[in-house]
């Protein structure tokens, strides 16, 4: 069992001792996204070179340990430098929170995932036409994603700037389709001035904009146009509402990445819908994210 798939369940088990009154639903829809996220209940029967989230390899050596790619060995000395971070306690992963959290295995475990965020930020800063490089991400958290994003730009030297949305609260009815409703009242745990503070080697680079997604759009400081855009709601209401935002300003080779596209056939859906008619190439990945690379 992974660490993160041990944290969720013991979270899991903490909040069913609280809401007894909901449990059977509860245990229910959990078990089925457990099932989906972690293909529970099938027999290992090879020795996996690689293990973690949601994705399990036997063949692929993770590609940061024997390269000589400029790009693979940056990326890992800032994985490294994260690690320090949580290690120190100057980076805390409050939605991986329990006493007992070995949080340097959860940051193993989401190698790949990383690794496919920093990657998506170089291709595009690699193909980048404009001097600025403005980044966007809908869902932030802890501020995990972006740390590899920013640090990305960062080694890059970009003029670079990241606008981040988040309600930094729990997540509401309102900004949930019926088939996502599992997801209401998580992360009311989330402190935006922790996330800041996680983040604050890229201060100067980063535009907070605390609120709901959409109404948020109405109100905060949105950028003129966007090279990289990562959108990560666990909602594929609020997803389509920053595809239907944002969508025209991104810039050519512009890229959108998706980290619920594998795990939520809602968001699937939606995306698959939107992006059927726009110009580009998309694919996915085996750790559930997709990428869509726009052609103007
Ligand atoms: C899965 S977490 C993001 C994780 C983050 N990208 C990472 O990997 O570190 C989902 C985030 O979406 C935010 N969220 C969900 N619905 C939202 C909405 N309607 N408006 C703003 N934020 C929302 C939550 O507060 C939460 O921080």
């Amino acid at each position: 069992m992974s660490e993160a798939e041990r944290v969720y369940i013991e979270q899991w088990r903490a909040k069913k001792r609280k809401r007894k009154s909901i449990l059977s639903n509860k245990f229910r829809i959990l078990k089925y996204n457990l099932y989906k996220k972690f293909s529970l209940g099938k027999k290992n029967r090879y020795p996996f070179s690689f293990s973690g989230w949601g994705m399990q390899t036997t063949f692929s050596k993770p590609p940061w340990l024997d390269s000589n790619n400029i790009d693979d060995l940056n990326f890992n000395i800032y994985h490294e430098k994260l690690k320090l971070l949580v290690k120190e306690n100057k980076f805390f992963l409050s939605q991986f929170y329990l006493p007992d959290t070995n949080y340097q295995k959860i940051l193993e475990e989401l190698k790949w995932r990383s690794y496919i965020i920093y990657n998506s930020a170089i291709f595009a800063l690699n193909f980048k036409k404009k001097n600025t490089f403005n980044m966007v991400e809908c869902g932030v958290c802890d501020g995990l994603t972006i740390y590899y994003a920013l640090s990305a730009s960062k080694i890059k030297n970009a003029n670079f700037i990241a606008f981040l949305y988040d309600s930094f609260d729990e997540i509401k009815e309102d900004y949930l389709s019926p088939e996502d409703i599992d997801q209401l009242g998580n992360y009311n745990h989330l402190d935006i001035e922790q996330t800041k503070k996680n983040l604050q080697l890229y201060k100067q680079n980063i535009f907070f904009n605390k609120g709901y997604i959409p109404d948020i759009f109405k109100t905060g400081n949105n950028p003129e146009d966007i090279s990289w855009l990562h959108i990560d709601l666990n909602s594929s209401k609020t997803t389509i509402e920053c595809l239907e935002f944002f969508f025209q300003k991104i810039n050519d080779s512009g890229v959108i990445i998706f980290d619920d596209y594998g795990a939520f056939k809602t968001t699937k859906d939606v995306v698959d819908s939107f992006l059927k008619d726009k110009t580009g190439h998309f694919f996915n990945f085996p750790t559930g994210q997709a990428m869509f690379i726009k052609k103007t």
